[in-house]
């Protein structure tokens, strides 16, 4: 282990990079990271990793994500997978009958768990890397960009490459307001506040949010922290949890009760 670094300290140093240099990652480098990622603990080994290191495809995924695809030299969409694991019950001669939405919580944890072991693999082998949420919201994009068949659900994209920055740690939340001892505790108005301010001070600190995007609507930008961001955030989603449903179902993932998993194949 000599001259390696500990986990726990690559852990605590780990922050997510959006700036990179103009370096591709080898394959061998890619496959280490995804071997690293299926490490993972698992329930059903649900998760595809589909890569691609294409300019044109990059470019296109810029114009859905973006900047980050387009300035990074390599994209990994992770998907939630269930075709696969399908393909192995019906090997010995049975039908998947879990519904859909157990699939998706056991799915999501699969792809999540790798896609987390590949951050940190990622890390140790000098990459630095950025999740990209709105893959899910993709889905129909996604599908036709990477081919995805029935069963088979974009989670997170995650941008790769080698660093062209080196950010601090980004600050959390006090783990008292995380760690609950015998008894779940609701946080006091005081914890409230005093876990925004943390939040707010070590962003503000960094510049955070006017480094990586243009928040000039927010006023002053010493004002935008942490606090606002997640205020508007979740304040400001439209609801649309039927795209989502619909999504879902072109997907062949059905969580309307009573409805087939045919999907579109
Ligand atoms: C599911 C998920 C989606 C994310 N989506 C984005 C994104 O679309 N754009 C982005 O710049 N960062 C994205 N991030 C990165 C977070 O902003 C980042 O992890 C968080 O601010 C904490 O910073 P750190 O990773 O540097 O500690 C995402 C992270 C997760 C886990």
């Amino acid at each position: 282990m000599e001259g390696e670094e500990n986990v726990l300290e690559l852990i605590r140093r780990r922050a997510s990079v959006r700036r990179f240099l103009d370096r591709g990652v080898p394959d061998e480098v890619v496959e280490e990271v995804v071997a690293a990622g299926q490490r993972a603990p698992f329930t059903g080994q649900m998760y595809s990793v589909v890569v691609t290191s294409d300019p044109e495809v990059r470019e296109r995924l810029g114009e859905l994500y973006g900047a980050l695809p387009r300035v990074a030299p390599l994209f990994a969409l992770v998907c939630v997978d269930f075709r696969r694991l399908e393909r192995f019950v019906a090997a010995r001669g049975r039908e998947n009958r879990a519904d859909d939405l157990t699939m998706l919580f056991l799915g999501i944890q699969d792809a999540a768990y790798a896609a987390q072991n590949m951050v940190l693999a990622a890390e140790a082998l000098g990459l630095g890397s950025c999740f990209l949420g709105a893959a899910p919201r993709l889905a129909r994009e996604m599908t036709e960009i990477f081919g995805l068949p029935s069963r088979v659900y974009p989670l997170v994209g995650l941008v790769l490459g080698y660093p062209a920055e080196s950010p601090p740690p980004r600050p959390r939340i006090p783990t008292d307001l995380v760690l609950h001892h015998d008894r779940y505790r609701d946080p006091s108005d005081e914890d409230v506040e005093r876990a925004l301010a943390v939040m707010d001070a070590g962003l503000l600190r960094e510049g955070y949010y006017g480094k990586y995007s243009a928040r000039r609507d927010a006023g002053s930008e010493e004002k935008y922290g942490w606090g606002e961001h997640v205020a508007r955030k979740y304040s400001t989603r439209p609801g649309d949890l039927e795209t989502m449903l619909e999504l879902l179902a072109e997907q062949g993932v059905q969580l309307r009760p009573g409805e087939d998993r045919d999907g579109r194949d």
